[in-house]
């Protein structure tokens, strides 16, 4: 029995020697001293002893049991040393520059989008919105549009599939039908005008060329409130030109039809380039001073009458002008087309 413990004790410390890492000498530990460990065992057989043999095995077996014990913990210690030495001698090089992921920048339209929202809002206008997919009677009846207006032609307008052979739905051509959808919530609250709002989006018409695009982008203007007139309009426009470009430009009106306004009129701004090019033509507005902005007018009687509010007590004017030319302006962008390609190399090149 002596033999066999002291046999353990010599392969357990040469196996000791072996070990390397805390994993193996907890694994050495169980093979030993563990619950069903070689020398645990030996303690097994002590009944089977006389009592002074028992008295002597036993005090052997708890030396040996403690030297062992003792030397597991020594290693361990030994081995979390050599790891923490290790761990500090490794060398991090921290002067090596950090990997950079790509950053997505803006697009001269949202720029140009954000910065005609934010000109407008500082003027007491609110930010309103619309669908994409508009319902034909916000986009054309509730606009005065009549049943045969040319507009409502196919060819002029994308209208929504949608399986049931109705027509009723169409991608919305103007950002016009925001000022229905505006007024009519205006009634379903329950409330009156004033209404003051800016409504930018992206709107669609079957127009593909050099200077028209399937998709583009217009900003409405709607006010309404007891005794606005069109010199509110001209104002304001000549309000918001000194508030974007930084000094105030003429605004100049040109008779012109849609059917919800009465009057209607083509609306230009004074060409804010101009100046840059002293002495040569300028380029931007071909040398004519003019940039032709959009349409505006008074908002038709009928209009009003369509969302519940009275003509007789109320007025309103409303303009609408496309986004895309003026981010070509901007930000001098020689061809439309190169805003809708989606290539990164020319869409890197602006910042917000
Ligand atoms: N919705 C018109 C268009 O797209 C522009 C417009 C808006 C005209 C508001 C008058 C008033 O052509």
């Amino acid at each position: 029995m002596l033999a066999k413990l002291n046999d353990e004790q010599e392969r357990f410390l040469a196996a000791l020697q072996g070990v390397a890492d805390e994993e193996t000498l907890y694994q050495l530990q169980v093979q030993y001293v563990g619950k069903k460990g070689s020398i645990t065992g030996l303690s097994k057989k002590l009944g089977k002893l006389t009592v002074d043999e028992r008295k002597a095995f036993g005090a052997e077996l708890n030396r040996v049991k403690k030297a062992v014990q003792a030397a597991l913990e020594a290693r361990k210690q030994e081995l979390q040393e050599a790891a923490r030495l290790r761990d500090l001698a490794r060398v991090e090089d921290l002067t090596m520059p950090a990997k950079r992921s790509p950053q997505g920048s803006l697009h001269p339209i949202r720029i140009a989008t954000r910065a005609l929202v934010d000109t407008f809002r500082r003027m007491g206008f609110d930010l309103a919105e619309g669908p994409h997919v508009e319902h034909v009677n916000f986009n054309f009846d509730a606009l005065n549009f009549q049943p045969d207006h040319p507009a409502r032609d196919m060819q002029d307008t994308f209208v929504i599939d949608d399986r049931r052979g109705s027509d009723d739905l169409v991608l919305r051509t103007h950002t016009s039908p925001v000022q229905i959808r505006t007024m009519a919530r205006l009634r379903r609250l329950g409330q009156r005008p004033p209404v003051r709002i800016i409504a930018p989006g992206t709107v669609f018409r079957c127009d593909d060329d050099a200077t028209h695009s399937p998709m583009f982008h217009q900003i409405e203007g709607l006010f309404v409130d007891r005794g606005v007139t069109m010199a509110d309009l001209k104002a304001t426009m000549i309000q918001f030109t000194a508030a974007f470009f930084g000094r105030s430009l003429g605004i100049r009106l040109r008779p012109s039809y849609f059917p919800f306004v009465e009057p209607g009129a083509e609306l230009d701004m004074q060409c804010p380039f101009c100046e840059r090019a002293r002495g040569t033509t300028c380029s931007v507005c071909k040398g004519t001073a003019w940039i032709e902005l959009g349409g505006s007018g008074m908002v038709h009687p009928a209009v009003l009458e369509a969302v519940g509010i009275d003509p007789e007590e109320y007025s309103g004017w409303a303009f609408g002008f496309g986004i895309d030319r003026m981010a070509m302006l901007m930000y001098q962008i020689p061809d439309l087309r190169q805003m809708f390609d989606g290539d990164v190399r020319f869409l890197r090149g602006f910042s917000s």
